[in-house]
């Protein structure tokens, strides 16, 4: 038995993903760049996929640049955005690694980067964010979704108040979004939200591993952090990945049409999980609406989340402590710690992501197992 809850960590690759990129791995190997048939028919294949995407967001095709990865599109859009005066950054406590660490180096060049603190919900204050605007900044970017918690931005309003910043002070703040864990889960409409520039990635929607992007609004470039030939509008050079391009745009087309049967689906999952859960006082849940329904964290009093996570693995049940990405460096999650948890409450916690792919009989034994391993090792401490 196998039951899979680390979906904000990756998705396995969908059918109608693995049937899209067929024809790409045996007949459309053609380089996207080559003027003759075999080249034409890649590019139309990676085409097509950059308009399903741009579609999807309200822009141009053009305005999709394709990347390695939600890491590789965060990190072109804040060093493509920056001006060489030393001006001001803003940015969130809880963010990805991938702004995150972009933002520490820049600190240390210099720039003034200023990050938001988020409250026990993982909500930014907007007063602060309004504060925080000075004719000196060049850059806010604040996630849409966070990937430990789930707690949502008011990324409209952030929008709203940036432009309206702009405006009154002739200033040309720019306002990156990354999107990785909400894209094909939400609604994401560019202009209308008032995002410049935005970051997502393929593997979070059942598409391939190392396939990203990066989306402008209409006007809004990036410079670019790498050199070569004129791929992606010179922006993002290099012969592209059209495996995980066409793969993206397959992935992406699914994800948006079935965006609200998938969402009613999984907010049914997380219901059921919290509703078997509820009578174990002992199991907390991190931060609540609004949030979506796609990530859950739960802390386990009195338990170290490792342990439970391995125990959960003998029984096929997989979860994550905090994100993929920062798991295995044995240090407590810096979103965690953002939202004020006790160090306690950091150590007893797992993170259950789920998917459209999960049925409700999956919750259910997660559910039980959960509970009879919670109880099995906190006998198992008091016997210490
Ligand atoms: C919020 C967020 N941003 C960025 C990334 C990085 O994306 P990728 O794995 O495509 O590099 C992740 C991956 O977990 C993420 O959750």
């Amino acid at each position: 038995m196998s039951i899979y809850l680390d979906h904000s960590a990756t998705t396995p690759v969908s059918e109608t993903v693995r049937e899209a990129i067929q024809a790409v791995l045996t007949t459309h190997y053609g380089n996207p760049s080559s003027l003759h048939r075999m080249g034409l028919q890649a590019e139309k294949a990676m085409r097509t996929a950059r308009n399903v995407i741009a579609s999807s967001l309200n822009v141009n095709e053009k305005n999709v640049i394709f990347t390695s990865g939600g890491t590789e599109a965060n990190n072109l859009a804040i060093l493509g955005s920056i001006r060489k005066e030393r001006g001001r950054l803003i940015t969130t406590a809880f963010e990805h690694p991938s702004v995150l660490n972009v933002m520490m180096m820049l600190e240390k060049e210099g720039y003034d980067v200023v990050y938001l603190e988020v409250d026990a919900l993982g909500q930014i204050d907007m007063a602060s964010l309004s504060e925080a605007l000075t004719p000196k900044t060049q850059l806010v970017s604040i996630m849409h979704t966070n990937n430990e918690i789930g707690s949502l931005q008011p990324i409209e309003t952030i929008g709203s108040m940036i432009e309206k910043y702009n405006q009154s002070n002739g200033t040309k703040v720019k306002f990156h979004v990354d999107a990785v864990q909400a894209y094909g889960k939400t609604p994401i409409d560019i202009p209308a939200f008032g995002i410049d520039l935005l970051t997502i990635s393929s593997h979070k929607i059942n598409g391939l591993k190392g396939t990203g992007a990066l989306i402008c609004r209409e006007g809004i470039d990036v410079k670019p952090r790498t050199f070569g030939g004129g791929q992606e509008r010179g922006i993002r050079p290099g012969t592209e990945n059209v495996v995980g391009i066409v793969a993206f745009g397959a992935a992406a087309k699914e994800a948006c049409e079935k965006m609200n049967e998938h969402t009613a689906h999984v907010a049914l999952l997380k219901k059921c999980l919290l509703e078997k859960l509820a009578d174990e006082p002992g199991i907390r849940v991190n931060g609540e609406a609004p949030q979506t329904p796609y990530i859950l964290s739960l802390s386990f009093e009195g338990v170290k989340g490792e342990v439970l996570l391995h125990s959960l693995e003998m029984s096929g049940i997989y979860v994550s402590t905090g994100s993929a990405c920062n798991s295995k460096k044995n240090q407590f999650s810096h979103v965690l710690s953002a939202i004020k948890l006790p160090e306690k409450q950091i150590e007893g916690t797992i993170r259950v992501s789920f998917s459209a792919l999960n049925t409700i009989e999956e919750i259910d034994l997660a559910a039980s197992e959960m509970l009879k391993i919670y109880k099995m090792l906190l006998k198992m401490m008091k016997r210490r």
